[in-house]
């Protein structure tokens, strides 16, 4: 396809719908779409006619393959030069296959797993006829109050990054043209994970140096593994609202970052330009959206209203219209859509993918990867022969998939009961309650002395996190930490089973519970993954990468802080003036890096040996399994540099690796420091390794002590070290 010569043939209408994405309940009266945002009336405010309705270029929120065809063929009957709709989706933790959700995919330490969800949920969806999935979203995050830090991977900058290339990896593959590939459109450019306050759609503000050191680098990360898309957020930064900002989208996007692909705005996040008090009216949004660099409006029906009469006055130039729809072709003609516009939609394959045994399969083992085991007073795991008392809203919800679940079926989900009843385990249940609702207690009491172990499913119904899920208060519903209490009284062993998506304020919790499993939105395979850690057919591996707060107060938190001036452990300080709450600790209740297993590791005999003249560390640590059974660790290797040009984070993780280590048995774990890691931005601009002290520390979660010392001997400049780097062809760690 040639796609100058298609350009040329197309008038400027058909050019302008190319920008335009809408709702497939346009095309496919059998449609009911999924909102998300404020939708004008289709066929009025939104600019739509009978007439240019086939000639917009993408839809949003297909999930189905036989819709899929009807809509691309009815649309291909009347669009004029054959051009077709790209098809575009929330793929975002499973197509109909639900994993769990992303911030508990990040808990499994696991990059290859990652990218075999992407993979999968990519194969799925492109049966159903999906081109564009709006994933990954990369958002750093640190505040819990934050109704979506569920979908992110968490608060480390250089983990975010790491997951970020395997989900376009996953997705994309490395060829588009196949048809189980889907692009990926990382979002939300950018650093949509600062809201103030923790607010859904709040303001953004922050230094540059913090932006870029950051909240930026994963989106990069997701960009040079080849993500073909990017979507603006919705918040301003620095005053100016993302989805036009020239200083994003042109100045670093395009022109430092060489990202020569599709952007697309949030839903109506252009129209929003007028509530975020920048544009006066649909068209002045219109064309600070497109003078900025939005390619696709995505829902605002700004550019389908407007454009056309800007380009013939002459307020916008159409060589910016040209640019995007260029830009739009290119991604259909390399997702193979003119060579065959019904690319990958397969109902049989459908019926046979959705849901196969192998995408089932891969959904428990990843379920069991991203619990995290948060406390066990040698209570876990459970024995068959334990009487067990089911209880909590938990024990029967199905409302485990979270809030972002593509096409996934609650009814298709694999409650905690549903396990347990196909392992034949015998439990006395408490019957009745929703997650919403207030629960019996006291039935729930009676049933509870039935037995010798009270196994408790509480959490945060899904609705309560997710887009525009932002709470103040992060404990658990009151009715659940009622009914715990009082089950507390009983002096029987209690395990919590919590299902939520953010970080809780859990003290209560652990307080009254001998061991409590986080399970986050598990997804389809919930039940039968937490089955199996409950009774050690599996040992829980997975490790936080968000911090649990002590207390709400204590947010935004987050592992990589910089140090105070003031530090609580100052000596000879007065306690009355340093830097602390007087009512709640500092530090998180559970950090970053934190999970336990059923075992216990140690580690010891840290050493570190720099290679001749290279500035290269090899670092090792002795890795013990002091337990009775084998088990994963996930060791985490952190840096620190305690005197540079600007003050530097406590600690930051540098590398990990996931091991497995037999019980009562030994493992030397290696890890390999470059310059490159040592590097931050300074006060001009240069990015560099100062010469002098740095130190390693080694562990099993971000609060680990033991440590080395290591020295630069020499300054090391970015640009000397990717030369020298790409004069020995070879690749660092990192
Ligand atoms: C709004 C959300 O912010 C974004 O993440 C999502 O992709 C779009 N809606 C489309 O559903």
């Amino acid at each position: 396809m040639n796609i100058e010569s298609l350009l040329e043939q197309m008038t400027l209408q058909e050019k302008i719908g190319q920008l335009v994405q809408i709702l497939p309940s346009v095309y496919d009266p059998q449609t009911s779409d999924t909102v998300t945002g404020p939708v004008a009336q289709l066929m009025e405010e939104s600019g739509l006619t009978e007439e240019n309705r086939f000639e917009l270029g993408s839809v949003i929120g297909i999930n189905q393959a036989e819709q899929a065809l009807r809509i691309q063929q009815n649309y291909l009957k009347h669009n004029r030069l054959g051009i077709p709709l790209l098809f575009m989706a929330d793929i975002v933790h499973g197509h109909r296959t639900i994993y769990p959700v992303p911030l508990a995919l990040a808990s499994m330490w696991d990059i290859s797993e990652m990218e075999l969800m992407a993979r999968q949920s990519a194969i799925e969806a492109a049966a159903s006829g999906l081109h564009v999935t709006f994933s990954p979203m990369v958002d750093l995050v640190r505040d819990a109050r934050w109704g979506r830090v569920m979908e992110s991977t968490g608060e480390d900058v250089w983990l975010n990054g790491e997951y970020a290339k395997a989900f376009v990896r996953g997705y994309q593959t490395d060829d588009l043209t196949r048809s189980d590939s889907l692009a990926a459109c990382v979002k939300h450019f950018a650093a949509y994970g600062a809201a103030e306050g923790g607010r859904d759609y709040n303001t953004v503000d922050m230094s540059d140096r913090e932006l870029r050191e950051f909240y930026l680098p994963a989106y990069l990360k997701a960009i040079e593994a080849g993500a073909r898309l990017i979507m603006t957020s919705f918040n301003v930064v620095d005053g100016v609202p993302a989805t036009a900002s020239t200083y994003l989208l042109r100045q670093i996007l395009r022109n430092e970052w060489q990202f020569d692909g599709v952007t697309i705005s949030d839903w109506s996040s252009i129209k929003e330009l007028i509530q975020h008090g920048v544009a006066g009216s649909l068209a002045e949004a219109g064309e600070k959206g497109i003078k900025a660099g939005v390619d696709i409006d995505m829902m605002s029906g700004a550019y389908l209203n407007h454009l056309e009469q800007q380009i013939e006055e002459h307020v916008v130039s159409i060589d910016l219209v040209d640019e995007a729809v260029r830009r739009i072709l290119i991604l259909k003609r390399d997702l193979g859509l003119f060579e065959n516009p019904y690319r990958g939609i397969d109902p049989e394959l459908e019926k046979r993918i959705h849901l196969s045994k192998e995408h089932r399969d891969t959904a428990r083992r990843l379920a069991e990867k991203s619990c995290v085991l948060l406390k066990n007073d040698h209570i876990l795991p459970l024995a068959e022969s334990q009487r067990i008392a089911l209880i909590g809203p938990f024990a029967t919800s199905t409302d485990v998939l979270g809030p972002w679940a593509g096409s996934g079926k609650q009814e298709e989900a694999i409650t905690v009961r549903d396990a347990l009843d196909e392992a034949n385990i015998e439990y006395v249940f408490a019957e009745g309650s929703t997650v919403d609702a207030e629960i019996d207690w006291d039935q729930a009491m009676e049933v509870a002395k039935q037995a010798e172990v009270i196994l408790l499913a509480l959490g945060e119904a899904s609705w309560m996190s997710g887009e525009a899920g932002s709470r103040t208060d992060i404990r658990l519903p009151k009715t659940q930490r009622e009914g715990l209490a009082r089950l507390a009284t009983l002096g029987k062993p209690i395990v919590t089973v919590l299902f939520n998506g953010r970080p809780l304020d859990l003290r209560d919790v652990v307080e009254h519970s001998d061991a409590v499993l986080e399970a986050w939105y598990p997804g389809t395979e919930a039940g039968r993954a937490i089955h199996r850690l409950l009774y050690g057919h599996a040992i829980p591996s997975g490790k936080l990468t968000i911090s649990f707060p002590y207390h709400v107060g204590q947010l935004p938190i987050r592992y990589d802080a910089l140090p105070t001036g003031r530090p609580m452990t100052i000596e000879g300080a007065d306690p009355r003036y340093t830097s602390k709450y007087l009512d709640a600790p500092n530090e998180a209740l559970f950090p970053f890096g934190y999970g336990l297993s059923y075992t216990h590791f140690s580690y010891s005999q840290l050493t570190l040996c720099e290679q001749s003249k290279e500035s290269i560390w090899e670092a090792s640590v002795l890795v013990t399994n002091e337990g009775t059974l084998d088990a994963e660790e996930i060791v985490q290797w952190y840096v620190q540099d305690p005197v540079a040009d600007v003050s530097r984070p406590l600690r930051q993780l540098k590398g990990y690796e996931r091991v497995f280590v037999k019980a009562g048995s030994n493992r030397e774990v290696t890890f390999r420091i470059d310059a490159s890691m040592l590097m931050y931005q300074h006060p001009d601009g240069s990015v560099k390794a100062d010469a002098g002290e740095f130190i390693l520390y080694a562990g099993s979660d971000s609060a680990c002590t033991l440590h080395e010392t290591f020295w630069l001997k020499q300054t090391v400049e970015k640009e000397q070290f990717d030369e020298h780097i790409n004069d020995r062809s070879t690749s660092t760690t990192r």
